[in-house]
């Protein structure tokens, strides 16, 4: 049986987690592997729909996102998660439940990220029309000790994506 684990993407809104996860979930798919992916926009409409961001709720947000994914990764599968999970404290929470668990730090400067702005969120939250918005209204912890760190502020997705997968190859988790 393949070797189960837990990527997890964390980082700043529109650092560029759903794309790098995507890229890489699409690699390992092509190399035969089981993949699943979980991301933060699609769980939140359905598993989680009933939360918001207050820090319990993210909490608990985190909290069932895990439970999935230690399910999934002790049978093997491969878990790619993309959350903000802003806080270290609930990052190694998921990372003691998993066990085979490699955290991604996907780097980008505040102020890129509020270039790209991709689905109008800061624009949002600059004008105070939504509140607990990471980066502008509500803290984000830089991991601490991240198995690998991305700066998409300074690569392409593809670049990215190969950096991942390379040190995805040297940790042993793949051939
Ligand atoms: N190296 C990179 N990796 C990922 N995304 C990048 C990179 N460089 C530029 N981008 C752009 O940044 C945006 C990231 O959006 P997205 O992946 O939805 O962010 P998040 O899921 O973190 O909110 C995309 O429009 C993407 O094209
Ligand atoms: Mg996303």
């Amino acid at each position: 049986m393949q070797q189960g684990f837990t990527l997890w993407l964390t980082g700043l809104p529109c650092s560029g987690k759903t794309v790098i996860a995507d890229l890489v979930a699409t690699e390992l798919k092509k190399r035969g592997l089981k993949v699943e992916r979980l991301d933060g926009d699609i769980v939140r409409k359905s598993l989680t729909k009933d939360l918001g961001f207050s820090k319990e709720d993210r909490y608990k947000n985190i909290e069932r996102v895990t439970f999935v994914a230690k399910l999934l990764t002790r049978n093997g599968v491969i878990v790619i998660a993309s959350f903000v999970s802003p806080y270290n404290e609930v990052r190694e929470m998921s990372r003691r439940e998993i066990g085979n668990f490699v955290l991604v730090y996907v780097k980008c400067s505040l102020e890129e990220c509020i270039k790209r702005d991709s689905k109008g969120m800061y624009k949002k939250a600059i004008a105070g029309e939504i509140s607990n918005f990471t980066g502008i209204s509500d803290p984000f912890e830089e991991p601490i000790n991240p198995e690998i760190i991305v700066e998409t502020d300074k690569e392409s997705p593809n670049e990215s994506k190969n950096n991942v997968i390379r040190k995805l190859e040297k940790l042993g988790y793949l051939e």
